[in-house]
């Protein structure tokens, strides 16, 4: 380990902490699969963290790999071990180099295989969206974390944000009563950028996804917050989902109209429906509807809402209304002075310049290490990562049978007992 090194151009606080520099004893030592877009920037956020060393780096690619090496030895001083041969080299990584936590920022498809690979070997994954693409792999994400006992966390950022984290703060203080219903949408054009290349309209690798299926294939950015605003897997738990899809048109209208009738994807077939909607139902009688909307011109949205029975958020409005509470009956508030009022403890300044998402990044990112680093638990747990991510496939099922799927309980009953733990 090279502690004193990293140590050198550390910060004089540890960011999160409190504790002196001088008090770290060796580092967590951290491995990265995936250094494209996504991968280099957590690693870009994970090096604002002190007590944390980049140990070990994986790739398809050996120019993204260098880049990453470049900036690890510009902004730390460190030299991570570098892996770049084939897909299956990330466990000759995770067998060789005694890490403690893994960031796996690779194809979706392997994201599964990865982090049950790095459990098995007792190191912490963090893992991006979605964690799984089927029931089955959910499952096994579960298992294998009970079974090692090694936690597992979907880096879900904007469980992270703040205005979402001072509304869990004042739903827990109970200003909106007893929780009803909430809306959740993940509106973001990704056609002209990610899943199809920018400048040739070639396909990048999640643009078979498209091709192949019809189902909410980015559900986790609009239901992470949600999940603990219902106590969902801590005191009730989702029971059913039924989801619907429009017809498929903005994939070939936006070919048609970039790049002309000949460009081989304007007439191709696309399963996937523009806009998926699912209702989920709970245990305990409330209601959640989520939208997929990444495939039509539009600016961004998530169009954040929860009710209860004493008042209203609404994220795209930025309002909220409290039965009582607020001065004019039947008005909206502005919301921004009660985000600065209820600001969650995580938001507290630490002394570093977040980047990121607006901060979020490096918020999830620097509570993640700090769990490592206690060997504790994760902040957000596999049982939250696996019902969040049983979305992509379990709306596909409902699609495809035209009718509502029973939602698995990753849980096996224990949300009757468990308690809310997230941001506590
Ligand atoms: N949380 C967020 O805000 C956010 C934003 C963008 C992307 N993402 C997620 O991040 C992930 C990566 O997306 P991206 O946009 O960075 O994609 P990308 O194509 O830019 O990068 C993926 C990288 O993974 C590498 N890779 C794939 N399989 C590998 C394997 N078996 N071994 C080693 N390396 C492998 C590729 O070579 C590539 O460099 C996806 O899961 C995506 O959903 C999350």
């Amino acid at each position: 380990m090279i502690a004193s090194t990293a140590l050198e151009f550390a910060h004089p606080l540890m960011a999160g902490t409190g504790k002196l520099v001088s008090e770290v004893d060796t580092p967590v030592r951290v491995g990265i699969i995936g250094l494209g877009a996504r991968g280099s920037r957590l690693m870009s956020e994970l090096l604002k963290i002190n007590e944390m060393e980049i140990a070990a780096l994986c790739d398809l690619f050996q120019d993204r790999i260098n880049r990453a090496v470049t900036m690890c030895k510009e902004r730390r001083n460190q030299t991570p071990k570098t892996y770049c041969k084939d897909d299956t080299t990330y466990l000759e990584m995770l067998d060789k180099e005694q890490l403690d936590a893994v960031i796996i920022a690779s194809y979706w498809e392997y994201h599964t295989p990865m982090a049950v690979e790095a459990m098995k070997r007792g190191i912490y994954p963090g893992i991006e969206v979605p964690c799984s693409l089927t029931v089955e792999e959910c499952w096994a994400l579960v298992e294998t974390s009970e079974k090692t006992g090694v936690p597992c966390m979907m880096l879900e950022n904007w469980s992270f944000r703040r205005d979402n984290l001072a509304i869990l703060n004042m739903i827990r203080k109970g200003f909106f009563g007893e929780i009803i219903h909430s809306h959740c949408a993940h509106s973001h054009d990704c056609i002209d950028h990610w899943f199809f290349d920018s400048q040739t309209g070639t396909d990048r690798w999640p643009a078979k996804y498209l091709v192949n299926y019809n189902r909410d294939q980015y559900p986790t950015h609009s239901v992470g917050p949600v999940l603990s605003w219902m106590d969902i897997n801590c005191g009730d738990v989702f029971t059913e989902i039924y989801s619907t899809a429009t017809a498929s048109k903005g994939i070939n209208a936006y070919f048609k109209r970039k790049f002309g009738e000949n460009h081989p994807n304007a007439n191709r077939k696309f399963k996937q429906g523009d806009i998926v909607t699912s209702t989920l139902k709970t245990a305990n009688g409330k209601t959640l509807i989520i939208n997929y909307d990444m495939q039509l011109p539009r600016p961004y949205s998530n169009r954040w809402l929860i009710q209860g029975t004493l008042g209203v958020y609404d994220e795209e409005r930025g309002g909220i209304y409290l039965a009582e509470k607020s001065p004019n009956y039947h008005q909206w508030e502005e919301w921004k002075p009660y985000e600065e009022k209820y600001l969650h403890k995580w938001w507290q300044p630490d002394g570093i310049e977040a980047g990121g998402h607006g901060g979020v990044d490096y918020i999830q990112l620097r509570e993640f290490i700090k769990a490592v680093r206690a060997k504790g638990p994760v902040p957000l747990n596999v049982y939250d990562s696996a019902v969040m991510s049983a979305i992509v496939d379990l709306s596909g099922q409902s699609i495809k049978k035209n009718r509502p799927v029973a939602f698995p309980d990753f849980t096996k009953g224990k949300w009757k007992t468990r308690k809310p733990y997230f941001g506590i």
